[in-house]
């Protein structure tokens, strides 16, 4: 399989703890992808976003959400529960980081363009959101428990946030979830996959 991405990406790096945790990374071949400068990756992915995963038979999947689903089906159904309240705390955690990041990665791009025509309302109102997010976090850490979707969602934003906003420190005022968090940097997946 050939997933496209860039290793700046926290939705790529979602999908490949995903593949790591699934025992499935050796077979996950790395293909750098800079959507913005590639025209051709249209006829890749027609939304123009990475990741994209394409598979051994010509097909090509994406978003980030679809390809960690499809590589949960192929590595054991490890990481999405099959049904129930367990499935529905996986996907809403999991819409709670990708939420996050929704807001983190255009804040960041804002941060790139020149100084006097970045927008502070734009930039404000992005910090905002991912720090209600932070704050639902903190709110339900109780229920980040195990390896699923959803908690390495989570500890993708976070990771993101660390990479791209250390000056946040979201670990203040957020201590339970920064207690929580520390089990994740140590771990063997979250390790192999750091931002660069
Ligand atoms: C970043 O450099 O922060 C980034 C790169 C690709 C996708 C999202 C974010």
């Amino acid at each position: 399989m050939k997933l496209y991405q860039s290793p700046a990406s926290p939705y790529a790096r979602k999908v490949r703890i995903c593949a790591h945790e699934l025992g499935l990374d050796k077979q996950v071949d790395l293909v750098l992808t800079m959507p913005q400068q590639d025209d051709a990756f249209g006829k890749v992915n027609p939304i123009h976003r990475i990741p994209a995963l394409g598979l051994d038979d010509g097909m090509i999947l994406y978003d980030s959400r679809v390809i960690c689903e499809y590589l949960d089906s192929i590595g054991g159904n490890k990481l999405f529960p099959a049904s129930g309240v367990a499935r529905f705390t996986a996907l809403k955690q999991q819409a709670l980081a990708d939420g996050l990041l929704d807001a983190a990665v255009p804040r960041r791009q804002e941060t790139l363009r020149p100084a006097d025509k970045q927008s502070p309302d734009f930039l404000k109102s992005r910090e905002r959101m991912m720090r209600q997010v932070t704050d639902a976090l903190e709110g339900m850490v109780d229920q980040l428990s195990g390896v699923t979707i959803g908690t390495i969602a989570v500890a993708c934003a976070l990771g993101y946030m660390d990479f791209r906003f250390p000056g946040d420190d979201w670990r203040k005022g957020h201590p339970k979830l920064a207690e929580w968090f520390k089990a994740w940097e140590a771990r063997a997946s979250y390790l192999a996959t750091p931002p660069t």
